[in-house]
């Protein structure tokens, strides 16, 4: 089996100091307890906000196991885009990994499944890994939509790709009901289906299908466990470096159950 992703977005949260703290904390756990490695059969991986990613780049080092990602890239590779960072730019602060599409950039933002086709291919034809986040809305889970829905908008996403490309990319599915202080955390039940229709046409074929959304302490293990789920994509529990490294753990010792 391929490593779990496990990961967070910090979202709009963070100074320099406390993001600094955080990945201080996150190297210095690894030097001490996994001897600098990431935990066995977990890939770690984090997204800071723009500001912090060189620091943390600077505070994971070359070579380190935890890959770092931006939350958003542009699609052109430079230009008049005021207020944008480009794919290479995101490269040269040190990232590895593109987020795409979460929900809360096609909510506020105005991001379709047109410019998440865009970005997938700008981070693919640079060599990072897209982090496409799809998901559904309340209304279209009560309407016994989501299979269909998040089909689509990954396929939209993803169209064209060739094999190899479609190798390199990561999804992530996170119900928008499930997401931050306003959502519920998803019962198991309620996501076999879904992670079902996505595991039948994407798994063995990505990189990885991870689940985001609400993802605490408590209900991880369990996550983990659902067929077709190979990560974890955290905001909220992960934030603090204790919650973070009590994912790691679980994470780990599924990798070896
Ligand atoms: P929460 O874990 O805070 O619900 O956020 C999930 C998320 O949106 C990760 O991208």
């Amino acid at each position: 089996m391929s490593r779990l992703w496990i990961g967070t977005s910090w979202k709009m949260t963070k100074t320099l100091s406390e993001g600094r703290a955080w990945a201080r904390g996150l190297v210095d756990h690894l030097a001490t307890t996994h001897d600098g490695q990431a935990p066995a059969g977990v890939q770690p991986f984090v997204i800071p906000s723009f500001t912090a990613t060189t620091t943390v780049a600077e505070i994971l080092g070359e070579d380190s196991p935890v890959l770092l990602g931006v939350q958003n890239a542009h699609w052109e590779d430079a230009g008049a885009w005021t207020g944008e960072v480009s794919v290479p730019q995101a490269k040269d602060a040190g990232a590895q990994v593109v987020e795409i599409g979460h929900s809360e950039r096609r909510e506020h933002f105005g991001e379709t499944v047109e410019t998440t086709r865009l970005k997938v291919a700008a981070a693919l034809r640079h060599g990072l890994t897209p982090l496409l986040c799809i998901g559904e809305s309340a209304e279209v889970k009560e309407a016994g939509g989501s299979s269909a829905f998040i089909l689509d908008q990954a396929a939209g996403a993803l169209e064209g790709l060739s094999e190899e490309e479609l190798s390199r990319v990561v999804i992530a599915y996170e119900p928008i009901w499930a997401i931050g202080e306003k959502g519920r955390p998803a019962t198991v039940e309620e996501l076999v289906e879904p992670l079902a229709a996505l595991g039948e046409k994407y798994t063995g074929k990505v990189a990885g299908l991870l689940y985001g959304g609400s993802v605490n302490l408590e209900n991880a293990a369990d996550l983990l466990g659902i067929e077709h789920v190979t990560g974890l994509f955290v905001g909220r529990t992960a934030w603090k470096l204790e919650g973070y490294l009590e994912l790691l753990a679980i994470a780990q010792a599924h990798a070896a159950a």
